[in-house]
């Protein structure tokens, strides 16, 4: 459930109109529901009930500061990839305590940072990371606190660049290798063994993969224990998917139940990490019809947005709906390609798509809240377009519009 809904045939965020929001700030804009990110929170955290959890919000999926604040405000941890994640979420005024640093290449400078400010959890991806952390933590006499990201080898039956769980793939430290690790993690001076982690995927639209990997980590854990390893935590990643069209992903209430009734015996703190789950249907980004253009094959609706402030459809096919915001104007319908204004065939928001739409119109493309803004780069120098988070009937400006002058503030002309 979000907090964007037709009144009137307009389409809303909240209590406004998205037509007033985008004539206000301009488009292309992304525009964000507080109420939809709390509610989407909530759900995570409340299934769990009374049993001991950490929901840790992937800031890779949006990590605009003002997301990370309001995800602070209501309790929330962290999962980071990285010290300049790691920086806004602690700009934002984020519990460092909280934060659990996943990913495969952290550097000495990052692992030293992580250590000052105490995060909860390293989410270490292998033997040399760990003899990394190991020795920075030594040299700053501190203890690094440490879980090991298992691989499960496990299908998430998600497109394959947003999977993550299998041998294949870079991350982390496979089952089999994996008591071994530990045993060697308990060895090290200067790291505690606190926990066990995976992340399988992306997207994942059933429950069953998760439950398998669930399996793999239990009977780990079981072995770890006759090896005197005792773990605080568990942590099953993010992953869980969303609706974008006509996908059924499993509630967050019936995804948490399904893990309690393997989990609930043991005594262990449950993190997961969801980033896409939180915030994909917590925002929009509304984009204007610049030119209604047609050939003998195809109708293009060519748009102010594209492949640069939303790479989804051209780097994974992701299909993301596309709607109308304003129902009132009676169009007549069409079939459309809805391109975007980059020289890249790629650049496309959504292919054959029946719209109501005249140029000039403004459209909205849902569910771009997760890997949106957060992937947006200059190509095409391109400034990068401002976000709006709506709280009730008010729009704040949380990013505004790249100017010109800062394509090239950072670049120097040669003397
Ligand atoms: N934890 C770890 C260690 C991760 O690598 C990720 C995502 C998450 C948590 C959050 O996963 P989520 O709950 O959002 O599925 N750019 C792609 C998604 C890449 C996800 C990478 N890792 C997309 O736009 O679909």
């Amino acid at each position: 459930m979000d907090f964007f809904h037709y009144q009137n045939d307009k389409l809303y965020v909240e209590d406004l109109p998205v037509s007033q929001i985008a004539q206000q700030f301009g488009t292309p804009l992304y525009i964000y529901s507080r109420a939809t990110l709390e509610r989407h929170w909530h759900a995570f955290d409340n299934a769990f009930g009374e049993h001991p959890h950490l929901i840790c919000f992937a800031v890779k999926s949006n990590p605009n500061i003002a997301i990370l604040q309001t995800m602070a405000k209501l309790g929330s941890g962290f999962d980071i990839v990285s010290q300049g994640e790691l920086e806004r979420v602690l700009t934002a005024g984020g519990d460092a305590s909280k934060v659990v640093f996943s990913g495969v290449a952290k550097t000495e400078k990052e692992i030293a940072r992580a250590l000052e400010v105490g995060i909860r959890c390293f989410n270490v991806e292998s033997i040399p990371e760990l003899h990394r952390i190991n020795d920075v933590a030594g040299q700053l006499g501190k203890i690094a606190p440490i879980s090991l990201r298992v691989n499960p080898d496990v299908d998430a039956k998600t497109h394959p660049y947003i999977s993550t769980g299998l041998k294949e793939n870079k991350f982390g430290v496979s089952v089999e290798q994996a008591r071994e690790v530990y045993r060697l993690a308990a060895s090290l001076a200067n790291v505690k063994v606190v926990g066990m982690d995976c992340h399988i995927g992306s997207q994942l639209t059933e429950l069953q993969p998760f439950l398998d990997a669930t399996d793999r980590l239990i009977r780990l854990m079981e072995q770890l224990k006759e090896d005197g390893i005792h773990l605080h935590h568990l942590d099953l990643g993010g992953g869980l998917g969303v609706t974008y069209t006509d996908e059924t992903p499993p509630h967050p209430t019936e995804y948490t139940k399904a893990l309690l009734a393997k989990l609930k015996h043991y005594d262990l703190e449950i993190i997961l990490e969801p980033g896409r789950a939180i915030s994909a249907n917590s925002g929009i980004l509304v984009t204007k019809v610049e030119y209604i253009k047609t050939n003998e094959s195809r109708n293009f609706a060519i748009v102010d947005a594209g492949m640069n402030d939303m790479i989804r459809p051209a780097l994974y096919e992701a299909y993301m709906n596309i709607v109308e915001i304003d129902h009132t104007l009676a169009r007549e319908k069409a079939v459309y390609d809805v391109v975007g204004p980059i020289c890249e065939t790629s650049d496309f928001l959504g292919k054959q798509r029946e719209l109501a739409i005249a140029a000039g119109d403004y459209i909205a493309q849902r569910s771009a809240g997760a890997y949106g803004a957060s992937m947006s780069s200059n190509y095409n120098s391109r400034p990068r377009t401002a976000e709006v988070m709506v709280d009730g009937d008010q729009a704040y400006l949380i990013r505004q519009r790249e100017s010109y002058e800062n394509l090239w503030q950072l670049e120097h002309l040669l003397p």
